[in-house]
């Protein structure tokens, strides 16, 4: 169980890397836009991370407050992915201020999972 447990947290990171890193390279080649690959990261991410939220596999207490602001902090993502990729569309750009707020929401959620113990 815990080492299915270890196996869900590694997921869990390939889906923080993969939206991580998709944004790092828009961000680094100046191009502000998001793209299908956030999204994807996003949603190991979330799929994971729910699963985490049950206490299996564990012989401690989980810290369901640090859990419930993880998941305000990953619906505020969602909502900036849904709104950008539909302005997106629409108008052909993002504005930056929505590129940018994705890259430090999601850097704040793996902060969160680090630092608040
Ligand atoms: C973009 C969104 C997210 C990012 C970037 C992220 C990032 C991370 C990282 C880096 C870790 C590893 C921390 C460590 O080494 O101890 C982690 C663990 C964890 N995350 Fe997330 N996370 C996200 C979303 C979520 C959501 C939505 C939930 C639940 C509602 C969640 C629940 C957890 C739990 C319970 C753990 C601890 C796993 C364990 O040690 O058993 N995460 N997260």
């Amino acid at each position: 169980m815990e080492i299915l447990r270890h196996l869900v947290v590694l997921v869990h990171l390939v889906g923080f890397a993969v939206l991580f890193g998709a944004w790092a390279v828009e961000a680094v080649s100046r191009r502000i836009r998001v793209t299908r690959l956030m999204s994807i990261g996003m949603v190991i991410a979330a799929v994971t991370g729910l699963a985490l939220a049950a206490p299996w596999g564990v012989e401690y207490d989980l810290n369901y407050v640090k859990i419930g602001v993880k998941l305000g902090v990953l619906l505020a993502i969602g909502a900036a992915l849904g709104i950008g990729s539909a302005r997106q569309r629409r108008t052909g750009g993002l504005p930056p201020a929505l590129f940018w707020l994705i890259g430090t929401l999601t850097l704040a959620n793996a902060a969160i999972a680090v630092l608040w113990r």
